[in-house]
């Protein structure tokens, strides 16, 4: 198959990128620099040319905060642009296959999330991302809406690679313990992607798509602390101290329980996820040798 992937620079268009060739697949990869989602005759243009099978949109204004303060430009990447990809994919009749959020839920539930719930974003982040899949659907028949959570890899800004950075320059740090989540490596969001687009089901719709099991950022920041120790990375931090949403403001508002119920995508595409953990040593490994090649040039 060719594969259009747009935001191939971020942390799941890069492993979308990487993945594809195990799966016999031919990708070619835009981002801002070579294909702006915002630009609706660049859009029809780069579809229309490169004639893709599947389109793949990781393209995403990701910033959560800088969001509350920015609306329109969010909106133009989360929201109109996917429109633009979604009407492109429906003149060459192929599926879309789009990636959101948790932040779609306002996080007051105690449980885990199911796809049916009722959506309630609490930011503007959230809400520019479900105005992205409202459009998916009222415009494609084809297309997969895999929401996720919680996203880490090796590359790009994301929150494993910030607590190895401030581990190792602090002794003390304060990690908020009351917000819950599943968090979920890049490269298992593009395997699964890979996994559907193989099944050749066409179950087409909304699916949850996040790793087991929901903890803490206080939890998470613990495992990725054992993990790198473990791992022999150099560490100064020795004390992890659990604090509240309340001790850490922040311009966006949180969903306190964002646990995603996965079962529909297992039970559908008969697809087993990986628990974050073993992707969590993996990401830590990369970033270690990573780490070790930069010390010897
Ligand atoms: N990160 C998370 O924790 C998280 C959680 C839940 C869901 N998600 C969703 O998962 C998907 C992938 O997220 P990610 O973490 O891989 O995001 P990411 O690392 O921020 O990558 C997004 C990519 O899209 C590019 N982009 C932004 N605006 C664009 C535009 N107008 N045209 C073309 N490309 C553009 C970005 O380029 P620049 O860097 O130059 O802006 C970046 O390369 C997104 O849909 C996101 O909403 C992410």
């Amino acid at each position: 198959m060719k594969v259009l992937v747009t935001g191939c620079y971020g942390q799941v268009g890069t492993e979308l990128m990487a993945l594809a060739k195990a799966y016999g697949h031919e990708t070619i990869g835009f981002d801002y620099d070579t294909l702006d989602i915002t630009d609706q005759q660049a859009v029809q243009a780069c579809v229309q040319k490169e004639q893709p099978d599947v389109l793949i949109n990781a393209a995403a204004y990701t910033a959560v905060d800088k969001a509350e303060d920015d609306k329109d430009a969010a909106k133009a990447v989360n929201a109109t642009a996917v429109g633009y990809l979604a009407q492109a994919c429906k003149v060459l009749d192929i599926p879309l296959i789009h990636i959101s959020t948790d932040y779609v839920f306002d996080g007051s539930k105690e449980g885990a999330y199911i796809e049916s719930e009722t959506v309630a974003p609490l930011g503007v982040y959230g809400e520019t991302k479900l105005e992205g899949e409202v459009l998916v659907r009222s415009l494609c028949e084809k297309y997969y809406i895999f929401r996720t959570s919680w996203v880490f890899s090796a590359h790009g800004n994301n929150f494993v690679k910030t607590m190895l950075r401030l581990g190792a320059e602090r002794e003390e740090l304060g990690i908020v313990a009351d917000q819950r989540g599943k968090p979920t490596s890049a490269r298992e969001i593009a395997r699964v992607i890979y996994e559907v687009l193989a099944s050749h089901k066409n179950a087409w719709g909304i699916y949850h798509l996040a790793q087991a099991n929901a903890v803490t950022w206080f939890d998470f920041a613990q495992s990725i602390f054992d993990e790198a120790k473990q791992q022999g990375l150099p560490l100064r931090v020795k004390q992890v101290n659990a604090i509240t949403t309340a001790d850490f403001p922040t311009p966006a508002k949180r969903p306190q329980n964002s646990e995603l119920d996965c079962s529909k995508l297992e039970t559908t595409f008969n697809i087993e996820l990986q628990p974050w953990n073993v992707s969590l040593a993996e990401v830590i490994k990369m970033l270690s040798e990573k780490s070790k090649m930069e010390d010897v040039q």
